[in-house]
């Protein structure tokens, strides 16, 4: 069966200027059969699938530009600097921050925001103080506030959601205060898939001269930022989510910001100067780049981004919330489903619980008709801890993705209660 043929008449025909079917060319890996079944991939907010021009700029660098960067005045050291410089200002673009000194690379969304809580957080955050962070972070979004909180003596204090998995934005703005120091919110929520009213809370901290940090990790792929309309003082993503590889991400920052901060790591290329007796420090963003960086992920990333602009970031959005609506209505349709995350404004994510039958139960029986989901508490226990159960199934959704696919996954779940009854 040719991929053409294996994609319902009627989603080639819903929308003429976005061709899912050709999109699914472009990923060589949707052409896996897992358990004798096409796979369903619908993991995306784990990890996304990566197009072939992301793996062939990976080849391409390693094949021809590989060299070490800002450290040689050959050939190829001038040619890997000036493609990784080149990509510092495609991710510039993508976010539309001001200046590409304000992009560093990181290995991901994980180690962009230890950067700032180690210091920007050292820095600013004493005894007595507060870090403010939402009921709804990942563990990467708590765990490295509450090091810097212990290590201060400082307290996190948490907003809280309503049983929709939407934010308290009064109980919010309540919490700000004149020892907040730090806020720390994801943009869309990984385990329930909510969008957070980003502007009017950042609004909202600024007023208390309170910065924000943005886990970005599951917006980037799916709906455009805009750094400087969201007015964040840094934001923080992942390359293998938005279709690039892994081990590299990016943390946005305020140029002022950075320019305050001291380094994280120590090492190469972050300084100007170096004496036994002192050190000074290279200018932005290298001062936060020690080391030799992930050359051949930055390359990737910079594929993924034009992969990604290619189609353009509006269509992705559309193409994925309908995908979203449409799998809200067919998989809550089933008896026995309670949806966990129903927000109004929503990306990607779908998490739910099926009665008396345990996430992994269910992701194993999905498993083995080829449909790839998350089960388990989604590196977000207390938003598990919130709605009182252990763990959720979640499908996440992603540019190749389709309305079979769906329906895949809702007579998936239809067996499971077969196989439960
Ligand atoms: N943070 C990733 C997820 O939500 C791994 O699955």
């Amino acid at each position: 069966m040719t991929a053409a043929a294996a994609v319902p008449i009627r989603e080639r025909a819903a929308n003429k200027t976005f061709d899912v079917e050709r999109i699914r060319q472009d990923f060589p890996i949707l052409r896996t059969k897992v358990h004798g079944h096409p796979l369903v991939y619908l993991d995306n907010a784990a990890t996304s699938q990566k197009p072939q021009t992301v793996i062939d700029a990976l080849v391409r660098y390693y094949e021809g530009e590989n060299a070490n960067i800002h450290r040689g005045v050959h050939y190829l050291s001038e040619l890997a600097t000036a493609e990784f410089e080149k990509a510092r200002e495609t991710v510039r673009a993508f976010v539309n921050a001001a200046r590409a000194s304000e992009i560093v690379f990181t290995r991901g969304t994980t180690e962009a925001i230890n950067l700032v809580a180690q210091t920007y957080g050292r820095v600013h955050v004493g005894a007595g103080d507060e870090v403010l962070i939402t009921a709804m972070e990942h563990h990467s979004n708590i765990v490295p506030w509450q090091l810097l909180c212990e290590e201060k003596g400082a307290k996190l204090r948490v907003a809280p959601i309503n049983d929709a998995g939407e934010l308290l934005l009064e109980e919010f703005e309540k919490l700000l205060g004149p020892r907040t120091k730090v806020v720390a919110v994801a943009h869309v929520s990984n385990a329930l898939g909510t969008i957070n009213p980003l502007k009017q809370m950042i609004a909202m901290a600024h007023a208390h001269g309170v910065p924000v940090v943005v886990d970005g990790a599951q917006a980037a792929p799916h709906i455009a930022v805009d750094v400087q309309e969201l007015d964040c003082d840094f934001y923080a993503f992942s390359g293998h989510k938005m279709y690039g590889p892994t081990g590299i991400g990016v943390l946005y920052g305020r140029h002022a910001l950075l320019e305050a901060m001291p380094p994280y790591q120590g090492g190469g290329d972050m300084i100007s100067s170096v004496t036994f007796e002192k050190t000074t420090y290279n200018k932005l963003p290298h001062k936060f780049e020690a080391g030799t960086p992930d050359m051949a992920g930055v390359a990737g990333l910079k594929a993924a981004i034009e992969y990604m602009n290619g189609i353009g970031i509006a269509k992705i959005a559309a193409h994925e919330h309908g995908l979203l609506e449409y799998a809200t209505e067919v998989v809550g349709a089933i008896e026995g489903v309670r949806l966990i995350g129903t927000a109004r404004e929503k990306a990607s994510v779908l998490s739910f619980v099926l009665d008396e039958v345990h996430p992994h139960d269910i992701g194993t029986i999905l498993d083995q008709q080829g449909i790839a989901v998350r089960t388990g508490h989604h590196c977000a226990q207390p938003v598990m801890e919130r709605f009182s159960i252990p763990a959720t199934v979640r499908a996440s959704f992603a540019v190749y993705n389709m309305r079979a696919e769906v329906d895949a996954l809702a007579r998936g779940i239809r067996k499971v209660r077969e196989v439960f009854a």
